[in-house]
């Protein structure tokens, strides 16, 4: 396993989205790009212009964390648009296996994501089709939550199906991820943190990405999974 640090952007001054990538550029994998439709979630967010208007900016790779009712229908966009990743929710997907594919098919990695209520078990099947799994840490929405350590049993879980079904498919946290919790996670098994208000609201967000990374190394090292 290897940390992966993805700053969410919904963090950042939405109004200056190319300078604040910029800010993480030398120390981030990913930009994190949180879509929200105000329907999946109470808040709306941005959509695919932005998305493409920021990819011509930004050398980091886009991860799509699409929060929003359709994503049948709209995810393949985002991978044709050049989202190195696209994230779609079990609980709003229709046809999981046919939007998954749409996914790669248009050159993306393919994310699915579930919220902290639901469970993890039932979507066992559908890791063949995926290359990353998001257990969320708080309900979607909004940043800046608390980080919900109910979680973390179901990030063990999921690590452990990961396991059995082998192959390479990453595993993701996304909210309340700071220095306080990130060791938790990695501990439980996650390998991909997303941070936005550790990151943006940090003096200097490319060391906050540095900070957290140290820490999500030592403590999955801590607890034998040896991520790098
Ligand atoms: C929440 C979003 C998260 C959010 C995380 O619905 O999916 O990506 O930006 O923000 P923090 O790190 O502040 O909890
Ligand atoms: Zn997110």
């Amino acid at each position: 396993m290897t940390v992966q640090i993805a700053p969410s952007m919904l963090a950042a001054d939405f109004a200056r989205l190319a300078d604040e990538a910029a800010l993480v550029a030398s120390t981030a994998d990913w930009l994190h790009i949180d879509v929200m439709d105000g329907h999946f979630v109470p808040n709306l967010t941005i959509g695919l212009p932005v998305v493409a208007a920021l990819l011509k900016h930004t050398p980091l790779p886009l991860d799509c964390h699409l929060m929003i009712a359709e994503p049948d229908r709209w995810a393949p966009d985002y991978a044709s648009a050049g989202a190195r990743n696209v994230t779609i929710h079990a609980e709003a997907v229709g046809a999981p296996v046919r939007t998954l594919r749409a996914i790669r098919s248009a050159g993306a990695r393919a994310g699915l994501a579930v919220n902290p209520g639901t469970p993890i078990d039932p979507y066992a099947e559908l890791l063949p089709e995926v290359d990353m799994l998001l257990v969320m840490t708080v309900e979607p929405g909004f940043g800046g939550q608390g980080f919900l350590d109910l979680v973390l049993p179901k990030v063990r879980r999921a690590r452990e199906l990961i396991a059995r079904h082998g192959g390479e498919i990453w595993l993701q946290v996304d909210g309340g991820v700071t220095e306080e919790t990130i060791g938790r996670c990695a501990e439980a098994g996650a390998d991909v943190f997303v941070a936005g208000t550790a990151v943006f609201a940090a003096q200097e967000p490319a060391a906050a990405v540095q900070h957290l990374r140290t820490s999500a190394v030592a403590a999955g090292s801590r607890c034998g999974g040896a991520p790098g």
